[in-house]
């Protein structure tokens, strides 16, 4: 069970109030709340032992190295990966998307294909758009039906001897679809095709196990799961990332540099150019140590509840229409009322204090299938509660009256 009023006192923006009105953050598919636990590892940072790592003899770089890299170890054993060089710190899901489909750039031709799925954010689709661009590989999409659900037997019917790499999220940031990324996965590499799987959303609420999945490569953002923004991690099987060519050149990604030649340095440093975001891959850790100390059981159990309460109080509201009623589904729900654009909502809805994400979700082939404009989003995470879900319902009722 989960004590949710106590976990409301870890999240100090819980307090405040917007337009005179007590904050209701719904919009945590966009990014999550930080916990007072990882907000204190950020000050601890910065006031006791900023220092560049990886680089300097002295004591305050050996303190921040330490603990940039017991921080990669807690994400190795969150996410189960074998190695802890095949965890890459990155930016962020859009990061670590990019530096594999440029490292593909190499490896793919024309005739190759690459499959992606008709429930993509546009950071797991305009990546791959330039690698077939820059190839001269296809690009196939797995159709989606009504319910926000993938055809599978559409995608069954995409691969074949020519398909290099599959593509999909684990959960649709748009509609919230849990999409079997495990039979994907075993499809996929029935025809020999590698799969990165976009865990951006699905992060938050369940614990992906990386050597279960058998998962080529998983991608997720720190800022989702109540750490901070401008981090993130991508898992690489370690035979795959040997494969792939570095992403950037510079500091720290290198064994020998010379102007006639340089060598790269092993994993995972050979994709890690540059100053890291330091303090942001400490707090990373933070995130995922408060987070299990939660349990992610009860966190699913919980938000299970609450999108069940959500969904079905919604549903009460005439001419409410619900986009993603997919039988897997995780805590988001995007709907519209009538014709009323969502922004009018959005808008309404902030005045009374209260958070959505309004318009097309980087989603835009998902808002093309369904032809609407975009939709009205309500995320919520462990520290939301049914009474938050109450006082939303009645306002945006109000809003539905002034708007109609
Ligand atoms: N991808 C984030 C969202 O869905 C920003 O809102």
């Amino acid at each position: 069970m989960l004590d949710v009023q106590n976990i409301r006192q870890d999240f100090p923006i819980l307090n405040r109030t917007v337009n005179g009105k007590p904050l209701i953050y719904f919009d945590n598919a966009a990014t999550s709340q930080t916990p007072q636990q990882v907000i204190d590892v950020i000050v601890d940072y910065y006031s006791n032992y900023n220092a560049n790592i990886h680089r300097g003899v002295h004591s305050l770089s050996q303190e921040a190295t330490d603990a940039y890299e017991q921080s990669r170890l807690k994400i190795q054993n969150h996410f189960n990966a074998k190695h802890s060089h095949e965890i890459i710190y990155t930016s962020g899901t859009t990061h670590g998307i990019n530096l594999v489909a440029n490292g593909f750039s190499s490896l793919l031709k024309k005739g190759d294909e690459v499959i992606v799925s008709a429930l993509e954010h546009h950071s797991n689709i305009v990546p791959w758009q330039m690698l077939c661009e820059r190839t001269g590989a296809s690009l196939k999409v797995i159709p989606m039906n009504d319910h926000g659900e993938l055809i599978l037997s559409e995608y069954e019917a995409l691969l074949n001897d020519n398909t290099k790499l599959v593509f999909v999220n684990h959960i649709s940031n748009a509609l919230g679809t849990i999409n079997p990324i495990e039979k994907i996965i075993e499809k996929a590499h029935a025809v020999g095709a590698a799969v990165l799987v976009d865990g951006a959303q699905s992060c938050p609420h369940i614990k992906p196990d990386v050597q279960a999945l058998d998962v080529d490569f998983y991608v997720c953002s720190a800022h989702k799961m109540c750490g901070p923004t401008g981090v993130g991690m991508l898992y690489g099987k370690e035979a795959w990332l040997n494969k792939l060519p570095p992403y950037q050149g510079g500091g720290e990604m290198i064994a020998e540099v010379s102007f006639e030649k340089t060598t790269y340095a092993g994993l995972p440093h050979k994709f890690e150019a540059g100053t890291p975001n330091i303090c942001g891959g400490i707090a990373f850790g933070a995130a995922l140590d408060y987070m299990n100390s939660i349990s992610f059981d009860a966190i699913a159990n919980y938000e299970n509840a609450l999108l069940d309460y959500g969904t079905s109080e919604l549903l009460k509201i005439e001419g409410l229409k619900i986009y993603g009623t997919a039988k897997e589904k995780t805590s988001v729900i995007s709907f519209n009322v009538g014709n009323i654009h969502p922004y009018d909502i959005g808008t309404i809805l902030d005045k009374m204090g209260i958070a959505v994400r309004t318009g097309h979700h980087c989603a835009q082939p998902i808002m093309d299938f369904y032809k609407i404009p975009g939709t009205v989003r309500a995320s919520f995470m462990f520290y939301n509660t049914k009474e938050e879900i109450d006082t939303f319902i009645t306002a945006l009722k109000k809003a539905v009256m002034m708007l109609s």
